[in-house]
């Protein structure tokens, strides 16, 4: 989604993305494993990108912003929506043109809930739109991994494809599918309130399965054996045991190291309240859980009782949208 402002006397380019949620599959997937991933379009960014040529600022709500080519902006220059879009004015042959950008983000940031690829997609096609360039789905994919690579250490691609995904998706070793869903159930996020540490996590499960790699390959196996039926009782309709796989994978992500004391209070006190299932979602150490309802009607009372028990904010989602 992107489009060109013309305004007077500066041009300006916009583009959207929204956030997701991974229903199984995270960090596992970094490893060839399979991930099932939904996009948010509740979550939605929006950016405005536009060539500095002096004169007044971007007006509007700024979240976040950033400059490429301006040597004084040095705080931005790792962040991954900056990497990607110094990346896209690099291939343009654009690299010594300044350019800011703004974002307006409803997406919690570092909760596991892809806002910097999703900020990334968005700036890169405001950014495309400033210069009037077509960006295809492929080229746009590879731009946003620059600055997700130096998000997460290592990307899987996961949060970059489910961005620019218009539905669920199956995603493995960079190649995506459409899934099906048969169910009605509803997906409530809840929120422990603390920023989640994706890149420390990477990092650290790499460490755990290079030491041991036959555990590694076990842990692996299982993963996909997880996810590859729980695509199966996604199409089927089959929540009670969808909300098991849920179970099954949290125990793994646990293994892995990733849980925290804070997901554990929040998944425990879901499975209190009656969810089908719950687990971390994204890269762990901090930000949300998912947890599993039978129907939207018990995802409200879920989200009262995660609330009580102390997120500090919850959402429901519908797991399928109308066409
Ligand atoms: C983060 O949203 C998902 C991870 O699996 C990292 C990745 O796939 O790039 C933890």
């Amino acid at each position: 989604m992107t489009g060109v402002r013309s305004t007077t006397p500066f041009v300006t380019g916009t583009g959207r993305a929204h956030g997701k949620l991974i229903l199984l599959g995270e960090h596992t997937v970094v490893y060839g494993a399979p991930a099932i991933a939904f996009p948010i379009p509740e979550f939605r960014v929006d950016a405005v990108a536009r060539v500095r040529q002096g004169g007044p600022d971007l007006d509007g709500p700024r979240d976040y912003r950033f400059s490429c080519g301006d040597p004084d902006d040095v705080e931005s220059a790792e962040s991954g929506p900056r990497v990607a879009v110094d990346e896209a004015l690099r291939r343009w042959q654009r690299s010594g043109d300044v350019i800011d950008v703004v974002l307006s983000c409803d997406i919690p940031p570092a909760r596991g809930l892809g806002s910097s690829a999703a900020c990334a997609c968005a700036a890169v096609r405001a950014t495309a739109a400033l210069y009037r360039r077509p960006i295809d789905q492929q080229s746009l994919y590879d731009i946003v991994q620059c600055g997700e690579h130096i998000a997460h250490g290592r990307a899987s691609g996961v949060d970059t494809s489910a961005a620019l995904a218009a539905g669920p998706i199956w995603f493995q070793a960079g190649r995506t599918r459409p899934i099906v869903v048969g169910t009605d159930a509803a997906l409530v996020i809840a929120d422990t309130g603390m920023a989640a540490a994706t890149k420390r996590a990477v990092a650290d499960v790499r460490a755990t399965l290079l030491r041991d790699p036959l555990r590694a390959r076990r842990l692996l196996d299982r993963a996909t054996a997880v996810t590859t039926a729980a695509a199966e009782d996604l199409a089927l309709g089959r929540a009670t045991a969808l909300g098991r796989r849920l179970v099954e994978f949290q125990l793994l992500l646990d293994e892995l190291g990733v849980s925290t004391p804070e997901l554990d209070r929040l998944i425990t006190a879901a499975h209190d309240a009656g969810a089908l299932g719950a687990k971390l979602t994204g890269g762990g150490r901090g930000g949300c859980i998912i947890a599993l309802a039978d129907s939207p009607y018990s995802a409200m009372t879920l989200s009262e009782h995660l609330r009580a028990a102390g997120a500090a904010a919850t959402w429901t989602v519908p797991i399928r949208r109308p066409l």
